[in-house]
């Protein structure tokens, strides 16, 4: 894992004024005071405030509310800059979908593994896997893994083996186009979305990924250097677009690990508002202890602490994407 990162910062605790960070107004410095905050006003202690929180958390398990998109959509979380967030960003957002009712793939593209290791999923060396997928080994169905924790949700994941492919892909023929033909046999699972989970890199298991989904995710830090590297990013999505996949854009950006305690977390956001406009979710994902100790016990932040700001941040996010997508009911397409 690259950590440029410092988890360690800004705490749980519900009475730090960090609380108003998890929604922001467009185009604004005031921040849209997240929905969690009406329960850190409505109760008296944290514990309550927290308690509130997974209670609403389940409720909207319970309801599943969420409709399915009128046809599959898949993802490429993508990010050429080391630990801004991609894996947090694809395994949460993942969870928080499969929570409320949807039937949901995190591929894992990185041969270090973290989206498979955040899951709980196995992913030893001679476990099936990405890599094997990639090189046309195994189909998808081989390499499936189910999540312990959330009969919806599963992974392709990624073993040490994946880091040769990049090495290997260069003397095999379609090598950009090799994932989205082991991916075509994913018409036959009845997945409603697909998130691939992007090494640190613009190399070949990027392009890969590129090829194979029509909707790319960016994670930005809300940290300085937020934007360096996103033009080379862009550059090569729109040669990708021009060669090899027409459909491909951008359509989503998420702020990631933003501080609440700092004017330069508010200023990346609103530099990065600039940029992208609408694409960016105005939720935003706030810095929290607990997203970063949740891979440890491979798990999410949806399952590890339902209550805790992190796991409400992902799945406010997860509705955005959900309901800014189109929907079953749009189109009238894909019956539940
Ligand atoms: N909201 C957050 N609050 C605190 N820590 C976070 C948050 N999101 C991610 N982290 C931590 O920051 C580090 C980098 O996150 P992550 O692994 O998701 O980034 P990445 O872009 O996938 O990294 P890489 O480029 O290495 O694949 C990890 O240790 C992760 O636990
Ligand atoms: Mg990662």
């Amino acid at each position: 894992m690259s950590g440029s990162s410092d988890p360690g910062v800004a705490e749980e605790s519900s009475t730090a004024p960090a609380d108003s960070v998890s929604r922001e107004t467009e185009g604004s410095r005031e921040t849209d005071v997240s929905r969690e905050t009406w329960n850190a006003q409505d109760v008296d202690t944290p514990i309550g405030a927290e308690a509130a929180r997974a209670v609403r958390l389940m409720q909207a398990a319970v309801q599943g509310q969420l409709p399915r998109p009128s046809r599959q959509r898949v993802f490429t979380i993508a990010n050429q800059k080391g630990g801004v967030g991609k894996t947090t960003t694809a395994v949460n957002i993942a969870a928080a979908l499969a929570l409320q009712g949807l039937r949901v793939l995190v591929i894992d593209l990185d041969p270090q593994g973290n989206a498979s290791t955040a899951l709980g999923i196995e992913h030893r060396p001679g476990t099936p896997s990405s890599y094997e997928v990639l090189i046309g080994e195994i189909g998808v169905e081989s390499a499936l893994q189910q999540s312990p924790h959330n009969e919806r949700l599963y992974c392709i994941p990624a073993t040490i083996d994946l880091a040769g492919a990049e090495i290997e892909l260069v003397s095999m023929v379609a090598r950009e186009g090799r994932l989205r033909t082991a991916l075509a046999e994913l018409k036959h699972h009845d997945f409603d979305y697909v998130f691939i989970d992007c090494p640190p890199s613009l190399g070949l298991l990027t392009i890969n990924a590129l090829v194979a989904a029509p909707e790319v995710l960016i994670p930005i830090q809300c940290e300085y250097y937020a934007l360096e590297g996103v033009g080379q990013l862009l550059r090569n999505i729109e040669m990708v677009k021009a060669h090899l996949n027409p459909e491909l854009d951008v359509s989503t950006v998420v702020l990631t690990m933003h501080d609440g305690r700092t004017k330069l977390a508010d200023q990346v956001a609103n530099d990065v508002r600039e940029h992208f406009g609408n694409k960016v979710l105005r939720t935003v994902i706030p810095r929290s202890v607990k997203v970063s100790e949740a891979p440890g016990y491979g798990m999410t932040i949806i399952s590890y602490d339902p209550g805790s700001r992190g796991a409400m941040s992902y799945l406010d996010a997860s509705r955005e994407l959900a309901l800014r997508g189109g929907t079953a009911q749009d189109e009238g397409g894909r019956d539940r």
